[in-house]
């Protein structure tokens, strides 16, 4: 493969974010005012496989900005994991003369760029994803639209739940991260949050012993988030109604959470992290993940980025437990 890069493809993989369009729009825009040619691939590392691009123009991205989901479409290729398919994809790049991938995703998507690395493609990730789950980064595209969606549907459930005296029990995405889980009480107001980083959490008797103190200080609406992944919400939501007699919903949220306009903050990022992946490979760089790191955008080396581990936010935790309590 050439040294020097002169014509990208660039991929959305896995979940999609809100925000997604517009970090492929400030590739594309980027890429195409330093000169490069630039190819979208629908569909991931599956469109790849299959030599699903086109060739994009500054008009292809125009009037996306603003939207959730992501133009490219996006898909999970499990097929991926194994090695005769990465290097067929790897093959694909050559075919279609594209020197470096941008790839747009969260761990998953990065494992597929490093695979493809090995085989000789220079790779580019950008982190997007609502569960804010990959370790090298302070922040990954979508996450706080998905914070915003689930305060606004918790504010809902607040106003039925506090008429009628119930506890509503909501289950938050975030596959195995409680981040959703933890900023989203924080942000709601919840009496309790229920996570898969903090096994506390996780008891039965812990989240009953929350509605049992509200009512015997006269409280008797509850909000109760739960990550997905600790709990059935349905069957926590009965075992809550027969060790405390409060009458418990369970609200699935489920992917409400990843549609939608893109808040302010993540078409920033996204736009930010997208200028920076064009840039990072034209400074010579390659198979870097961008970050924003301590107030800053960087680059990690990918294998290294793939190791780093996210710390649980359990100062976050903490302070919801005394912001939600009282006496
Ligand atoms: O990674 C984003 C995410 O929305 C997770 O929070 C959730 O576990 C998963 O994707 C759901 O995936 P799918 O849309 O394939 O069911």
């Amino acid at each position: 493969m050439a040294n020097e890069v002169k014509s990208i493809g660039i991929l959305t993989s896995g979940g999609d974010a809100p925000g997604m369009n517009a970090c492929i729009r400030a590739v594309v825009r980027s890429a195409l005012n330093r000169g490069l040619r630039v190819y979208g691939i629908r569909r991931g590392y599956a469109g790849l496989l299959k030599g699903d691009l086109f060739e994009m123009d500054a008009k292809s991205v125009s009037n996306i900005i603003h939207q959730g989901g992501t133009m490219l479409y996006s898909a999970r290729c499990p097929e991926f994991l194994e090695k005769e398919t990465q290097a067929k994809a790897a093959k694909m790049c050559e075919v279609f003369g594209l020197d470096a991938l941008v790839t747009i995703g969260g761990d998953g998507t990065f494992r597929g760029a490093q695979a493809l690395s090995e085989f000789g493609v220079k790779v580019i990730g950008v982190p997007a994803t609502i569960d804010l789950d990959v370790g090298c980064t302070d922040y990954t595209i979508g996450f706080d639209t998905a914070i915003n969606i689930v305060m606004d549907c918790i504010a809902r459930l607040r106003d039925t739940s506090a008429s009628l005296e119930r506890c509503s029990v909501v289950e938050v995405m975030g596959h195995h991260c409680g981040a959703i889980a933890i900023w989203s009480g924080i942000t709601t107001g919840a009496d309790a949050v229920m996570i898969p980083e903090l096994e506390e959490t996780q008891s039965l008797d812990y989240a009953a012993r929350v509605i049992m103190e509200n009512r015997a200080r006269g409280k008797n609406h509850n909000i109760i988030i739960v990550a997905e992944g600790c709990y059935n919400c349905d069957e926590l939501a009965k075992q809550l109604h027969e060790l405390t007699g409060i009458d418990c919903r369970c609200a699935i949220l489920g992917h409400l959470q990843r549609g939608g306009r893109p808040s302010a903050l993540d078409v920033k990022h996204a736009s930010m992290m997208g200028e920076n992946a064009v840039n990072t490979l034209l400074d010579g760089k390659q198979n870097r993940v961008i970050a924003f790191k301590n107030g800053q955008y960087v680059d990690f080396d990918l294998a290294e980025a793939l190791q780093m581990m996210r710390k649980p936010c359990t100062d976050v935790w903490d302070a919801n437990l005394h912001l939600s309590s009282y006496h």
